[in-house]
């Protein structure tokens, strides 16, 4: 989507500002910000462009880098990891064949850490793009990417 049209649909309010970034990120195919799109922001509220980094930056949700279209979050909070969580990251890698905070290489999947995801009764939890899963065992990871998988390849 372009970003004339996200823009469009927010009020150039400083008050709107981390919703314009969330859809700016969110619309982009590897779910980040890049830099011209952060300078539509800036212009639209007319704010200070370093200013703006600064919130960019503060914020662990966006990201200056390219990511991938799924973003998968994995609890390093204690419920999780003593419900076996500390796996999570092992068992992504082993599914995906790449570590924590690095894009697979179709562009498709980028893991990394969050704080506690407020679903701890179903550790270990992940949440996949807002999607939320848990009781995680390396059987429905494999099930998981692979439903994904499939569905993006059909897509085209
Ligand atoms: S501790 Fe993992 S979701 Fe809360």
């Amino acid at each position: 989507m372009e970003i004339e049209k996200i823009l469009g649909r927010h009020s150039p309010l400083q008050e709107n500002l981390l919703n314009i970034l969330h859809d700016v990120q969110d619309a982009h195919p590897r779910k980040y910000l890049p830099e011209p799109h952060i300078r539509k922001v800036a212009e639209y509220l007319d704010t200070n462009l370093a200013q703006l980094y600064g919130v960019v930056k503060y914020y662990t949700m966006f990201s200056t880098e390219p990511r991938a279209r799924y973003i998968i979050r994995i609890c390093r909070s204690p419920v999780c990891h003593i419900m076996d969580g500390k796996t999570l990251p092992e068992l992504l890698e082993k599914v995906l064949g790449t570590g924590i905070n690095e894009p697979t290489p179709d562009g498709l999947f980028y893991v990394e850490y969050s704080e506690c995801l407020g679903i701890c009764s179903i550790a270990p939890a992940m949440m996949v793009g807002d999607q939320i899963y848990g009781q995680l065992t390396e059987k429905g990871i494999e099930k998981l990417i692979s439903l994904i998988r499939d569905e993006e390849n059909q897509k085209g």
